[in-house]
C-alpha cells in the first residue's frame, strides 16, 4: 500500500467499495479492479496528469474537454469503441480524470451490457471530494445540465494527491469551494487536519450521507448545501463563474438566508465568512446580479419541488427547507450585497 494511504468504505451492502485517498494511491488501481476483468477501457481526457497501469491490457478512449463533450454523443462513441474491442459485461471501465471525466465513464459503465464495472482514479480536488463518491453519473442535453444519467456506484475509487500538484489555480479553487462545505456539514475542523486527512474527511462524510441515502429521498440532498445560489449564479453569469467558486459565494449566502429566516445568529454568518473566505481563501463578494432574475432561477432549480427551497442551517444543524418566502430570500440578497 502507498504511504500513509487513507481508505473510507462508501457502505451500500453488496455494492459498497473502498476509497483510497493519498500520494501514490494510483499504483493501488489494480487492486481494486473486479477479479472477472481481462480486459480494461480507460476513459480519460488530453492533459490528465496522471497515467495508470491496471495490470491487464487495456485500451485509451479520450474524450473531449468542455461540457460540450459531456453528452449522449461521447456515450455512443465511446460504446462504439467498447464494441470495437470486444469489451464483455466481466471487464472493467476505468475513469481517469475529474468529475466529467468520471460522470460520462460512469454513465457508460452503467449503459454499456446494461451495467458493468466501473473504477474511478480521481485527478481533481472537486472529483476526490464530491464527483467521484456516491454513483452519480450523467451526460447534459441542450435543455439543461445532467439531465440523463444514473445512479450506477464505482467498484472502488483512488483519490490520488499527487495530481492535486499540477491542477490549474482555479480547478484547486473549485475544489476547496465543494470542501469548504463540509465544515458545515459536521461540527469539524477541517482546515486543522493535513490535506491528506481533510480529504479523507470529506469522502468520509459523503459515504455517510450516501451509505444513508443513496438516491437522494432526503439527507442526500444536504450535499447541495451553498449549490441554490451557486447554480443561479453559474447561470447568470454565463458560466464564466465556475461551479466551485460560486458554490463559496453560494455557501455565505446560505448563512445570509438563514439568519434572516431566525435560524442562526450573526456569529454563525461570521463563522462562514471565516472559512470560505478567510480560511480558503475564496470569493465571497456577491456578483452585481439581477435579484428577480436570480430569484426566479432559484425557483426552477431543478431540487426545488416546493416553491423555493434552499439547504439552510440551524440550530439542529443543516437541513432541507422547502417554501421559502421569496421576500426573505430577497431581504437576504440585499444584506449579503450591503456587507
Ligand atoms: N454532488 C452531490 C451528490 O453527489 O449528491
Amino acid at each position: 500500500m502507498a504511504g500513509s494511504t487513507r481508505t473510507v468504505r462508501v457502505d451500500l451492502g453488496e455494492r459498497s467499495y473502498d476509497v483510497l485517498v493519498g500520494h501514490g494511491t494510483r499504483s493501488e488501481l489494480a487492486a481494486l479492479l473486479p477479479s472477472t476483468a481481462r480486459r480494461a477501457a480507460i476513459v480519460t481526457q488530453d492533459g490528465i496528469p496522471l497515467t495508470v497501469d491496471p495490470g491487464i491490457p487495456c485500451e485509451v478512449f479520450t474524450i473531449g474537454r468542455g461540457e460540450e463533450h459531456k453528452s449522449l454523443a461521447t456515450i455512443e462513441r465511446l460504446c462504439d469503441g467498447f464494441a470495437a474491442m470486444g469489451l464483455t459485461r466481466n471487464d472493467v471501465i476505468i475513469g481517469v480524470g475529474g468529475g466529467m471525466v468520471t460522470d460520462v465513464a460512469g454513465f457508460a459503465a452503467a449503459s454499456w451490457h446494461r451495467g458493468i464495472a466501473v473504477v474511478h482514479v480521481s485527478t481533481t480536488l472537486v472529483g476526490m471530494v464530491d464527483a467521484a463518491i456516491g454513483g452519480k453519473t450523467g451526460v447534459n442535453l441542450a435543455a439543461g445540465k445532467n439531465l440523463v444519467g444514473a445512479f450506477w456506484q464505482p467498484s472502488g475509487v483512488i483519490c490520488d494527491l499527487d495530481a492535486l500538484s499540477t491542477l490549474a489555480p482555479r480547478e484547486m479553487r473549485c475544489g476547496l469551494g465543494e470542501m469548504a462545505k463540509y465544515h458545515f456539514l459536521t461540527g469539524d475542523d477541517l482546515l486543522a487536519m493535513e490535506l491528506v486527512d481533510r480529504v479523507a474527511r470529506c469522502v468520509q462524510i459523503k459515504a455517510d450521507i450516501v451509505g444513508a441515502d443513496e438516491r437522494e429521498g432526503g439527507r442526500r440532498a444536504l450535499l447541495n448545501y451553498g449549490h441554490t445560489l451557486a447554480h443561479a449564479l453559474e447561470i447568470t453569469s454565463e458560466f464564466s463563474l465556475a461551479h466551485g467558486e460560486a458554490v463559496a459565494i453560494g455557501l455565505v449566502y446560505a448563512a445570509h438566508l438563514a439568519r434572516a429566516l431566525g435560524r442562526i445568529d450573526d456569529a454563525r454568518v461570521a463563522q462562514h465568512y471565516a472559512v470560505v473566505g478567510g480560511g480558503y481563501e475564496l470569493d465571497t463578494a456577491l456578483p452585481a446580479v439581477d435579484p428577480e432574475r436570480v430569484i426566479d432561477l432559484m425557483g426552477h432549480d431543478k431540487k426545488a419541488l416546493e416553491g423555493l427551497t434552499f439547504v439552510l442551517d440551524g440550530p439542529t444543524g443543516v437541513e432541507v427547507v422547502p417554501g421559502v418566502d421569496p421576500a426573505v430570500v430577497l431581504e437576504a440578497l440585499t444584506a449579503m450585497a450591503e456587507r
